[in-house]
């Protein structure tokens, strides 16, 4: 008979003291894995272990060490299999009242976990998940849940179903609360001064104004299609709106999330042709593919913040938001100028000249 394939291999249990951990942990003893145990013993204990026949040698093969410690990453070197169950854990009343606490022990437990892995490229990961990630409405005792049906759409980035359990945390643990009122806004791709203009993480009408002003003679390189839209909102558009979130007649916030965009879907494409024009650059548009081009497009529907808000200015149009913010460049050269640019003929006008030219 051939061997299994965990025997005399190293293995790593996260929660190993716990409930299933430590029936895991016998199970893999029994198939020959050579196992670790990582606990922090809140609530497993190494009574779990000894009881199924696991020999605890602290510090060899038995680690009392707490995940959420960044630290405890250096753990994870040499392993061909990580389990990873530890998490804080409870019963609904638990889960009910100490949301927060679980959420933040859980994600900085994960988050130090995966980053571990990754680094040490650990061959192997299980995670231990939970029946938890269905919605509420679908729960049935009638009607199966399938795996699919975890998220009601697909999330495109984790940053946004991190938002969305922000969100979340917020709906459960804070609204209704007597001390602390409550507002979720939520905005749509904001832009104009003080934002970042440098370097890889800038965002696209930033990343397009810093080409432009930097590099006048070449194309502007435009990622993707430039066939992508997005909900571009002008940043005082933004802040002029969280100065006066409070509803005139209750004078509370209003207790769902909200959103605030302009309400345009507008294309990258447009935006390029606005900046190019704006700038007076004679080069062309290059549309560079890119493997991923992220979502089609996006726009607010601006009714309930109609509705709510009609006290308030509209949000500025697209292409006054740009010359606004060209404007503001301009006079402030140290937010975008490159050291290594090459001479750019912008720069050898002075302001007033290029004022006039956007
Ligand atoms: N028991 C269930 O019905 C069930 C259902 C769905 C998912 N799960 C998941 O399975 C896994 C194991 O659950 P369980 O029922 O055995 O719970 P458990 O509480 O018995 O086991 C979790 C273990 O993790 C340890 N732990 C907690 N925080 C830690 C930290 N910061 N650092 C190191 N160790 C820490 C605890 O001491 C405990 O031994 C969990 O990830 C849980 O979310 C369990």
């Amino acid at each position: 008979m051939s061997a299994h394939i965990l025997t005399g291999k190293p293995v790593l249990v996260t929660g190993g003291a716990g409930f299933i951990g430590s029936q895991l942990v016998s199970d893999l003893m029994e198939v020959g894995a050579d196992v670790v145990v990582i606990d922090n013993e809140s609530r497993g204990s190494k009574a779990n272990l000894e009881n199924v026949g696991f020999d605890i040698r602290v510090n060899k093969n038995y680690f009392k060490i707490d995940l959420r410690d960044p630290e405890s990453q250096r753990y994870f070197q040499n392993f061909h299999t990580v389990y990873h169950l530890a998490a804080d854990v409870g019963g609904i009343a638990y889960a009910l009242s100490q949301g927060i606490k679980i959420w933040r022990n859980n994600t900085l437990i994960d988050a130090n976990v995966f980053d571990a892995v990754l680094e040490y490229e650990v061959p192997n990961l299980v995670y231990a998940s939970s029946s938890c990630v269905y919605p509420l409405q679908l729960s049935s005792p009638q009607i199966g849940l399938k795996e699919g049906q975890a998220w009601q759409g697909e999330m495109h980035t984790l940053y946004g179903a991190e938002k969305l359990l922000g969100e979340k945390a917020i709906q459960m643990h804070l609204n209704g609360s007597s001390t602390t009122n409550t507002a979720i806004v939520r905005f749509h791709n904001v832009y104009g001064p003080r934002s970042i203009m440098k370097g890889r993480d800038s965002q696209v009408i930033q990343a397009l104004i810093y080409r432009a002003l930097n590099y006048p003679e070449k194309d502007l390189e435009v990622w993707g299609s430039g066939r992508q839209g997005r909900d571009f909102i002008y940043v005082s558009d933004i802040t002029h709106w969280l100065v006066n979130l409070w509803l005139p007649d209750t004078q509370k916030f209003y207790d769902q999330p909200l959103q605030r965009g302009s309400g345009i879907n507008t294309t990258i494409r447009e935006v390029a042709q606005q900046i190019h024009s704006l700038v007076g650059l004679e080069s062309n548009i290059n549309y560079v593919p890119v493997p991923d081009e992220g979502e089609r497009g996006r726009k607010s529907d601006n009714s309930t913040f109609n509705a709510l808000y009609s006290h308030l200015p509209t949000p500025l149009p697209i292409e006054e938001g740009l010359r606004r913010y060209l404007n503001w460049a301009i006079k402030h050269e140290s937010w975008w100028r490159e050291a290594t640019a090459e001479v750019n003929h912008l720069l050898q006008k002075s302001p007033t000249e290029l004022i006039a030219v956007i």
